[in-house]
C-alpha cells in the first residue's frame, strides 16, 4: 500500500511528481522522496513523515531534472525513517517500489557476498543492487533490468530510473497495481489513475508479468520473456481537480455527510422508480442458477458482505459462505461448480480479495465485484461489476463505501429473490419501497450528530474499552462500530453477537466501559434489550441506538438512548452504520488523532 508515480518527459518532473503523490497519500504516508535525472546525476530527496514535508525539503532544497520517480511509503520493511524511504538508489539505479519482495534476503545475501552495500532496512533496496551488478557486469542497462526483475519473487509495481540511459523509464508490475499514462511528448507511470489525472487521461493498466520501457514518445510494453505484449489505452473517468474536503474539516465528515447522497445514487442506478423494482445489468451468468455463493472480502468491506450473506439466506434462500479473504485462500475452501463468488471492496486492489478472485477463478465460480474503482484490478478481473457509486473515498475510515456496498448487496438480495421465484410481489414491493426511503432516513440521522458528539466526548473519549453488541444484521453492525473507532481513536474496541456476551465478555463489564448497544426494532429487539439489562445490571454504561418505541423501553436503562427514524428491519444495518461512524469520527477528532490518516493504516492494502 504504498504509492508511486513516474515522469519522463521535457518540462520540470519534480513538482509534478509531488502532485502525483498528493493523490497517493491515501496509500501510505510514513515517509516520501523523489529522484530525478539531472545533469547525468541521479539527484534523490526523501523525508520521513507526510507529503507536505518533502514539499518543503524541496522549495529548500529543489532538485531539476525532467524524468523522475516519487514514492509515498506505508512500510512493509524496515521503520519509517529517512533511510528506509524510496526511492532507493546508487549512483546509477533508482528505484521506487510498491509491494514486497519475498525473497528480498537471499538477493541481499547474495550482493552482500558480491561487495555491495546496503544502506536499508528494505527488502526494496535489492533491485537496485541487482540491476547494478548486471551492469557491472558489462550487461546493457535495460538487459540487466529486464533479468534482475526475472529473480523477484512476490509483489512488485516498480518504477526504475536509469543513469546510463536516460532516455528511458522502466515500468514493472507483478500483483501490484501499475497503469502507464500517455501525454503530449511524455509518458507517465503510477500506482492508479487518480495519481495520473492531473497529468492525463489516456490510461493503459499493465498486467501481472509486464514490464514497460517509457520513453517521451510512448511506451513498448513486454513479458518477461521478452515478448512485446499489447495492453489497451482507455479514458480514465477521473478528473484532474483536486478532490477537496467540502468545507469539512476532514475528509472522513464530508464522505459521512455525502451518504444520503450517494446512497441514493447507487441505488437509482438499479431501481426502476415507474416499476417500483430492481433491475441489476446484464450478468454473463445466470443468477438464479448459482447453487452457492461465497461472500469475500476485508475490513469493513467483509462486514457489508456478512450483511449480505444474512440478507440473501434469509430472502433469496440461496447458501452463503462468507470469509476473510486473508484467510479463505489458505484454508482449502471446498467450492460448489457454477457457483458465485463475490468480492467487495472499496479500492479494487486489496491484495487479500484478489488473490481470493483469481483462486475462485481457478475454482469454476462465477466471479462478481462489487467495487467503488471501476477501473481497479478487482474491476477489471471480475466476470461482472455491481459499482458503489460513492465517488472518491479518501478518508481511510470507509463510509460512504459501506452503506453504499450495502445498497448493493441489497438490490441482489431482492433481485436474487426474484428471478428465483421465492419472493413475492408484496414482499418486494416492501423492501424495494423501504430502500427508497433510505437516502431521506439517512439525512435525518445526521441531524443527530450534535447528540452523538457529546456522548462520544463525554463517553467515549475516556475509555479504555468499548463494547458494541447487535443481534442479527445489527451483528456485522456492532463489528463495524468496533472497527471504525478503533482504527481512528485508537481505543480499543470487540463488537460481539449481544447473545454472545454471557460466555465470556460480559467479564468485562463495569462503569469504566461503554457499550453501544445497536437495537432497531426488529424480531430480535427483546432478546437485545435483555442484554442491555444483563449490562446495566452490572454497572456497564449502554448507549442504545434504536427507534422511538426502542428508546421508550430502554432510555431509563441505558446512559443514552438516541432514537433513529423507525424503517423496515431490512434497511436498518444501512441507516445504523451512521450513528456509529459518526461516534468514531467525533472521539477520535476529541483525541487528536489523525482522522484522514490514522497511525499504521494506508487507504488500500495492497500488499497481502
Ligand atoms: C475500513 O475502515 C478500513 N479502512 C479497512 O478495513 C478496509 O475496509 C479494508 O482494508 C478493505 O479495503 P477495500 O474495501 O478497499 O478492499
Amino acid at each position: 500500500m504504498c504509492g508511486i508515480v513516474g515522469i519522463i518527459g521535457t518540462a520540470p518532473a519534480a513538482s509534478r511528481l509531488i502532485e502525483g503523490l498528493r493523490r497517493l497519500e491515501y496509500r501510505g504516508y510514513d515517509s516520501a522522496g523523489l529522484a530525478t535525472l539531472d545533469g547525468g546525476a541521479i539527484q534523490r530527496r526523501r523525508a520521513k513523515g507526510k507529503i507536505a514535508v518533502l514539499d518543503d525539503l524541496l522549495r529548500t532544497d529543489p532538485i531539476g531534472g525532467t524524468t523522475g520517480v516519487g514514492h509515498t511509503r506505508w512500510a512493509t520493511h524496515g521503520m519509517p525513517n529517512e533511510a528506509n524511504a524510496h526511492p532507493h538508489a546508487n549512483g546509477r539505479v533508482a528505484v521506487v517500489h510498491n509491494g514486497i519482495i519475498e525473497n528480498f534476503q537471499t538477493l541481499r545475501d547474495e550482493l552482500v557476498a558480491k561487495g555491495h552495500a546496503f544502506t536499508s532496512d528494505t527488502d526494496t533496496e535489492v533491485v537496485v543492487h541487482l540491476i547494478s551488478q548486471g551492469i557491472a557486469e558489462g550487461t546493457e542497462p535495460i538487459e540487466a533490468t529486464r533479468r534482475a526483475l526475472g529473480r523477484l519473487e512476490g509483489a512488485f509495481a516498480l518504477g526504475i530510473l536509469l543513469k546510463d540511459r536516460p532516455d528511458v523509464l522502466i515500468a514493472a508490475r507483478q500483483g501490484s497495481p501499475l497503469a502507464l499514462g500517455r501525454g503530449e511528448g511524455e509518458m507517465f507511470l503510477g500506482s492508479d489513475a487518480l495519481a495520473l489525472a492531473p497529468m492525463t487521461q489516456r490510461i493503459t493498466y499493465l498486467e501481472d508479468g509486464d514490464w514497460a520501457v517509457l520513453t517521451t514518445e510512448g511506451a513498448t510494453i513486454r513479458d518477461l520473456d521478452g515478448q512485446e505484449v499489447a495492453r489497451p489505452e482507455q479514458l480514465s473517468s477521473l478528473s484532474g481537480a483536486m478532490i477537496g474536503k467540502g468545507g469539512h474539516r476532514h475528509f472522513m465528515a464530508k464522505e459521512i455527510f455525502e451518504q444520503p447522497q450517494v446512497i441514493g445514487d447507487t441505488l437509482n442506478a438499479m431501481f426502476n422508480p415507474t416499476r417500483r423494482s430492481i433491475t441489476l445489468p446484464d450478468l454473463p451468468f445466470d443468477l438464479a442458477a448459482v447453487p452457492r455463493i461465497t461472500m469475500i472480502a476485508c475490513g469493513t468491506a467483509s462486514l457489508a458482505g456478512l450483511v449480505g450473506k444474512y440478507w440473501l439466506e434469509r430472502f433469496a434462500g440461496v447458501a452463503v459462505d462468507w470469509d476473510l479473504a486473508s484467510e479463505f485462500r489458505y484454508r482449502a475452501p471446498v467450492m460448489a461448480e457454477g457457483g458465485l463468488a463475490i468480492f467487495i471492496s472499496q479500492s479494487g486492489e486489496t491484495a487479500d480479495t484478489l488473490a481470493a478472485l483469481r483462486y475462485c477463478k481457478q475454482h469454476g465460480q462465477h466471479c462478481l465485484g462489487i467495487v467503488n474503482a471501476p477501473e481497479s484490478t478487482i474491476a477489471r478481473e471480475a466476470d461482472a461489476v455491481l459499482p458503489t457509486l460513492a465517488g472518491p473515498e479518501i478518508g481511510v475510515a470507509s463510509t460512504k463505501a459501506f452503506t453504499t456496498q450495502l445498497v448493493v448487496l441489497a438490490c441482489l438480495t431482492i433481485a436474487l429473490a426474484r428471478a428465483r421465484g421465492v419472493m413475492d410481489r408484496e414482499t418486494e414491493a416492501r423492501l424495494s419501497g423501504a430502500m427508497t426511503e433510505v437516502p431521506s432516513r439517512a439525512a435525518e440521522v445526521l441531524n443527530h450528530d450534535g447528540r452523538i458528539r457529546a456522548i462520544a466526548e463525554d463517553a467515549f473519549v475516556p475509555a479504555r474499552d468499548v463494547l458494541y453488541l447487535g443481534r442479527g444484521t445489527s451483528y456485522p453492525l456492532a463489528l463495524e462500530g468496533a472497527l471504525k473507532l478503533k482504527e481512528i481513536s485508537y481505543i480499543h474496541a470487540e463488537g460481539y453477537a449481544a447473545g454472545e456476551m454471557k460466555h465470556g465478555p460480559i467479564a468485562l463489564i463495569d462503569e469504566h466501559v461503554p457499550v453501544v448497544v445497536i437495537a432497531p426494532s426488529d424480531p430480535l429487539f427483546e432478546k437485545t434489550a435483555s442484554n442491555v439489562q444483563e449490562v446495566v445490571a452490572r454497572g456497564g454504561k449502554a448507549v442504545v441506538f434504536s427507534d422511538a418505541e426502542g428508546v421508550k423501553r430502554l432510555r431509563d436503562l441505558a446512559l443514552d438512548a438516541v432514537a433513529l427514524p423507525a424503517v423496515d428491519p431490512f434497511v436498518a444495518p444501512i441507516l445504523y452504520a451512521l450513528p456509529v461512524q459518526l461516534l468514531a469520527y467525533h472521539t477520535a477528532v476529541a483525541k487528536g488523532t489523525d482522522v484522514d490518516q490514522p497511525r499504521n493504516l494506508a487507504k488500500a492494502v495492497t500488499v497481502e
